[in-house]
């Protein structure tokens, strides 16, 4: 165990730092909302950032630059504001990483006060190089020239070939969780929020569209955008590329390349429902618009919740709307990580357990309890599949080790899953009649903070508990927050859907009955991924050619049925399916598959297997994102 910091003293300490303030005040699109200036003393306990932030904190970052797609580089200048949190600071300390800094200038009350000397530290493989800029005592702005690196994490640049279209080339940006540095200089932190502004020039025909309103061309040939609303670096966004847009309604639509935009439009089309879900259950959608864009298979995420334009992966489009409970989970992130954000990648539960939650409320909201206890079945199997897999117990608790040796690491299912039980555990245990106020006013009061688990604790204590002690006791909260594993007071869901699958599932393996007399007309994308992750070890070639020749599952386009199948394919020795596996692999670059199926491949005792894998990386690491070519590399390397 290492820095285990006793709850019940930060339940009761840090239950004074929280104050409610008052009722709701639906905020206007585009109403900018001033960056809290901080009254309480900031402790730097973000790892990941040499930003020195608790001295100097940026409020506002102008960009404007350049989207060169022939040196594969943006280029041009960042404008940063701060303000001083000590007095006397004298220097700030900016994240970057590959980041060709060309001069630095500093300025006063708008006033030039001239070049300064900055210094670059010397670059770390995870973190990047500091710029540190020495401010004289009145300096309020600094003036970066840089451009970046073809090769940075956060951007993967496409050819015309590797887009769907083939006429123009497309550019999109992933920042989260260590990314944003290698766009832009920046207090690359969570803790800290800044609003911004950017002005693009993009070659003609290509659409430029960012995390922000959305300006129109001007004059110049230019493109302005706004995101008055203050944000975490990471959720700074970029997309460029031949993009049309359909709308949903008044203020929701969807992005994408032309081949797909219509299917999108569709697959997506129960949006606005959703957002009325979230509305009713946590407050009003602050943010304005909302958009979705479907980026090129490449995206190596499902989806990422950039405000105002979430970006999703075109797997989720499967023509059936079996998926869209990534459009639920990314919506969710309005509410419970981009307006409330965990202040450190340690609470990443803070924003991915509590939007797994959300997004599991809002599905039962609009599809019913059948469908959402399904979810919550095959999460919870994932879930216990990773606390199994963990390196090390501390790596299963919710508050995460300080000792994490990259933000990766707080993203897996424990955080997701384990995060969304401790909250089904609380709405049980309290009721929703009280829960689902208690953790509305949460996302109110909260409201463009960055806060930690301890801050979650005491506002569950001050606001929920102190008056219902009843209900759960401070040891059951300790073992879900700071305690390994699942605890055994989570809810243990029962899908009679999955029942009935378990039950026919048991009669094909033993033999009572052929594949094609299962009664599986009726099934959803669900119980077929309950029924293909289920299957159990031990079956013969002959088994699985049946299945196959009955339900066509090689080359079946759901992505997330493929990957379920390929799975049991390369566990079950099924070569059948390679060909299919090979192109998958060569199509899909998203990373939930893509890491457990080389993963799969390359620990397997069978050497044919790993040296065909390694084959096939090989073909498809260059069209792979520099982040999932990154994952991969471990993987293959071990
Ligand atoms: N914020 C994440 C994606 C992410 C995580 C990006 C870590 C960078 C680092 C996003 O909201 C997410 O969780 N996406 C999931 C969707 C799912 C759990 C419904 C995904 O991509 O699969
Ligand atoms: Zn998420």
């Amino acid at each position: 165990m290492t820095t285990f910091k006793p709850a019940i003293f930060t339940l009761f300490a840090a239950a004074a730092l929280t104050a409610c303030n008052g009722a709701e005040a639906p905020v206007k699109e585009n109403m900018p909302v001033k960056a809290e200036t901080p009254t309480k003393l900031i402790i730097k306990s973000d790892k990941f950032t040499y930003a020195n932030y608790d001295e100097v904190r940026v409020t506002h970052v102008d960009l404007n630059l350049d989207v060169n797609f022939d040196a594969k580089v943006l280029d041009g200048i960042a404008t940063i504001d701060f303000e001083r949190v000590k007095p006397d600071a004298d220097m700030l300390v900016l994240d970057t990483k590959d980041l060709l800094i060309k001069s630095v200038r500093i300025f006063s009350g708008g006033n030039p006060e001239g070049v300064t000397d900055y210094t670059m530290d010397e670059a770390d493989a995870v973190l990047g190089e500091a710029l540190r800029i020495p401010l004289t005592d009145k300096t309020d702005q600094v003036l970066i020239s840089y451009r970046t690196s073809p090769t940075a994490e956060g951007l993967q640049w496409l050819s015309p070939e590797q887009t769907a279209g083939k006429k123009h080339p497309f550019l999109f940006s992933q920042a989260q969780a260590l990314n944003a540095r290698t766009m832009a200089p920046l207090q690359d932190t969570p803790a800290v929020r800044m609003t911004y502004s950017a002005t693009l020039r993009v070659p003609e025909g290509l659409l430029p569209l960012m995390s922000a309103s959305q300006g129109a061309k001007d004059q110049n040939g230019e493109y302005r955008f706004e995101m008055p609303q203050p944000i975490p670096s990471y959720l700074l966004a970029i997309a460029v590329g031949d993009i049309k847009f359909k709308p949903i309604n008044d203020h929701i639509g969807v992005y994408a390349e032309e081949y797909i935009l219509d299917a999108a439009a569709e697959e997506f089309s129960e949006t606005p429902q959703m957002e009325e879900a979230n509305t009713k259950l946590y407050g009003p959608y602050r943010w304005g618009r909302y958009d979705l864009i479907v980026l090129p298979p490449s995206f190596p995420y499902g989806g990422m919740e950039n405000p105002r334009l979430s970006f999703l992966t075109p797997t989720l489009v499967a023509g059936d709307k079996s998926l869209t409970n990534v459009v639920a989970h990314e919506l969710a992130h309005s509410w419970s990580g981009n307006l409330v954000t965990n202040s450190s990648w340690r609470d990443a539960w803070l924003n991915e357990g509590f939007t797994s939650y959300v997004e599991n409320r809002v599905m039962e909201e609009l599809y019913g309890e059948r469908r959402a206890i399904m979810e919550q079945v095959l999460d919870m199997e994932g879930m216990k599949r990773a606390i199994s897999e963990a390196k090390r117990p501390e790596l299963t608790h919710l508050k995460l080790p300080e000792d994490m040796a990259h933000p990766d690491v707080a993203f897996t299912l424990v955080s997701y899953i384990k995060g969304a039980n401790f909250l089904f555990f609380l709405e049980d245990r309290f009721g929703r009649e009280k829960f689902d106020p208690f953790l509305k006013a949460w996302f109110n009061d909260q409201a463009f903070k960055s806060v930690t688990t301890e801050d979650f604790l005491s506002y569950l204590h001050e606001n929920l508990h102190k008056d219902n002690m009843e209900a759960v006791t401070r040891e059951e909260i300790d073992a879900w927050v700071y305690g390994p594993g699942l605890p055994d007071t989570a809810r243990k869901p029962i899908s009679d859907a999955f029942e009935v699958v378990d039950a026919q599932s048991a009669e094909w393996v033993s033999g009572v009955v052929k594949a094609a007399d299962l009664k599986t007309e009726a099934w959803s994308t669900h119980e077929w991924l309950h029924f293909l992750n289920n299957l159990p070890e031990g079956l013969t070639e002959a088994q699985f050619s049946e299945l196959d020749d009955t339900f066509s599952l090689t080359g079946t386009q759901n992505a997330e049925t493929a990957f379920a199948w390929y799975m049991q394919a390369i566990k079950g020795g099924y070569d059948a399916a390679y060909p299919e596996l090979e192109n998958f692999l060569m199509t899909v670059g998203r990373g939930k598959f893509i890491y457990r199926l080389y993963g799969a491949l390359k620990g397997s005792d069978r050497e044919d297997l790993q040296f065909w894998a390694a084959d096939v990386y090989e073909a498809a690491r260059p069209v792979y994102h520099p982040i999932a070519q990154r994952r991969i590399d471990a993987i293959m390397g071990e």
